[in-house]
């Protein structure tokens, strides 16, 4: 997934690594091309991110917070407005996601769930912004599945 993101979907000046002694031990990547349908049909694009990954043996030593507040940064720094994902709904709230449902927007299907989470970056860009979450079509397994385990061979 990261590897096709990387040629299409992912954000170039959003993909970090994280390295500890020339080993790289965490990853993130930003992604474009998931927005907000509104009633009116106006799309309001957001970035989405993920995977954010970090090494087995190096967790829980603040590599993924690093990389988040870093990602964040930058993020904003760039000048996008608003981050919507689905996540682990008790470890995100502490880089001030909140439930997407707060700022009026369900999923596709019109659900609201603590793991769907949404932060403002530039601050005003979700007021009176309310609708349908879509996500970049990279995040939906089923079309990607395929391509996945034929890339995976490579390394077989
Ligand atoms: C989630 C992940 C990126 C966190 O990275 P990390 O470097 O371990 O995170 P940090 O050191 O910054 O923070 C650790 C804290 O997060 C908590 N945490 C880790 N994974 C969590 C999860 N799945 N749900 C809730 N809390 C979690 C830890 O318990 C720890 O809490 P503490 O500080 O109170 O002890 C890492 O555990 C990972 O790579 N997991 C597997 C891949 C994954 O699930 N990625 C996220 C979804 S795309």
């Amino acid at each position: 997934m990261v590897h096709m993101m990387r040629e299409n979907e992912g954000i170039r000046e959003l993909t970090f690594v994280a390295e500890l002694k020339d080993e790289i031990v965490g990853h993130i990547i930003y992604s474009k091309g998931s927005y907000i349908l509104q009633s009116d049909g106006t799309k309001k694009k957001v970035l989405n991110f993920g995977p954010l990954s970090v090494l087995p043996k190096y967790q829980k030593k603040g590599i993924g917070s690093a990389l988040m507040k870093y990602s964040i940064k930058r993020a904003k720094e760039l000048g996008y407005g608003a981050i919507l994902f689905f996540g682990h709904p008790t470890y995100y709230p502490k880089f001030r996601f909140k439930e997407a449902k707060e700022f009026g927007i369900t999923t596709k299907k019109g659900d609201n769930f603590p793991a769907f989470m949404a932060m403002e970056l530039q601050e005003g860009y979700l007021s009176g912004v309310t609708g349908k979450y879509v996500e970049a079509p990279i995040y939906d397994d089923s079309l990607t599945k395929k391509s996945a385990k034929e890339y995976d061979k490579l390394f077989q």
